[in-house]
């Protein structure tokens, strides 16, 4: 979508985007009249799957390798030479800090070079933009639900860079239980698409995993305890044995059905909490299907529209960062030091507002 909602847009921009916060370094190109008109991505799913889970060392060194080639094809791709280039947007944080760095100190020191501004993006601001990078996205004020591997969080966003804090996950974030779920059952890493692919052939009825928190008032969650109940039903399972294909289907169905409930339990009690009617999810677990199609049935019949991401913008992207340095800078957002920092750890809700 082109953006037409920001305070004090400037100039028409042509902003190159880049994330490296974890294992997938993603390029992109975002043109403020022509919409996306480059992107690429490298997933590091490989590099990864044989440790079960991300090597940050692996992580910071592959990104090393692949990023000025994918800058290079989406330049190419978008027909559009470095002269051409307003600024670059680059994720700051949260993330794995020497992967970050790498992206961090590409990002501005090709803006550096070009003699453009440089624009830190916060990674999680990122996937809460993307849902308004679709055609017919959707306009603020709105409850969003960020969920990946890092985080589980209800926020209700204002506006741009006003992002108030209602719930969050106090353990493992939702993604981060469908991952080690699924490594405990033997699964490939990331676990969330195989854990949901192997629920399909599940059988509803075989078990009931606890929804955790949902008893209890507020929009705070806890999936840790899930994974435990989790293990504890494998164990039972298997016996001395391996885990049966059938049982871990049963088990994933379980799984999936109660991290989906708990979710939609908790964005129901949001939504009626701010009276707000639009809610946007975004973060890897948001590609989830069931849970895309749960929270619309159920919060479509109280009047809510639910927005989601296509797949490939719901997981890490360059495109986000690009749109989300886009309109920081369009809505007069200016970042004039040259020193490369980045935040590992860093809550959403301290962002500002961008102000002309
Ligand atoms: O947003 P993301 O790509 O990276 C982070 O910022 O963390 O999210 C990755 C997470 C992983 O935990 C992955 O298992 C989960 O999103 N995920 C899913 C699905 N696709 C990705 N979880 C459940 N169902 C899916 N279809
Ligand atoms: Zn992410």
């Amino acid at each position: 979508m082109l953006f037409k909602k920001t305070a004090a847009i400037l100039a028409p921009m042509k902003i190159l985007g880049i994330e490296t916060s974890c294992d997938e370094t993603g390029v992109a190109l975002y043109d403020s009249e022509r919409g996306l008109t480059g992107q690429a991505l490298f997933s590091q799913i490989d590099l990864h799957a044989t440790y079960g889970g991300v090597v940050p060392e692996l992580a910071s060194r592959d990104h090393v390798r692949r990023l000025l080639p994918l800058v290079k094809e989406v330049l190419e791709q978008a027909q559009c030479a470095p002269t051409d280039i307003d600024a670059v947007a680059y994720t700051a944080g949260p993330g794995l800090a020497g992967a970050l760095l790498v992206g961090a100190c590409s990002a501005r020191a090709l803006a550096f070079g070009w003699g453009v501004p440089a624009q830190a993006v916060h990674h999680m601001e990122g996937h809460l933009l993307a849902p308004l990078l679709e055609e017919g996205g959707p306009d603020f004020p709105f409850v969003a639900l960020l969920v990946s591997g890092g985080h589980t969080q209800l926020l209700e966003a204002t506006s741009l860079g006003d992002y108030a804090l209602l719930g969050e996950s106090l353990d493992d974030a939702a993604g981060e239980a469908f991952d080690k779920a699924a490594k405990m059952m033997g699964l490939p890493y990331p676990g969330g698409p195989r854990v949901a692919e192997m629920a399909l052939q599940g059988n509803p009825e075989r078990f009931r995993f606890p929804r955790p928190m949902v008893d209890r008032p507020g929009l705070d969650m806890s999936f840790s305890g899930l994974k435990t109940f989790c293990l504890n039903t494998i164990n039972a399972c298997k016996g001395e044995g391996d885990l049966a294909e059938q049982d871990c289907a049963d088990i994933c169905y379980a799984f999936e059905e109660a991290v989906v409930e708990t979710l939609l339990i908790k964005c129901r009690r949001a939504m009626e909490q701010t009276g707000l009617k639009t809610l946007v999810m975004a973060g890897g677990v948001s590609a989830n299907k069931k849970l895309r199609a749960r929270l619309e049935e159920a919060l479509g019949k109280k009047g809510v529209r639910v927005f989601y991401p296509r797949p490939e913008y719901c997981t890490d992207n360059g495109a986000m960062i690009a749109f989300a340095g886009a309109l920081r800078l369009m809505a007069g957002d200016q970042q004039k030091d040259l020193a490369v920092s980045v935040r590992p750890r860093w809550p959403l809700a301290e962002l500002s507002v961008p102000s002309a």
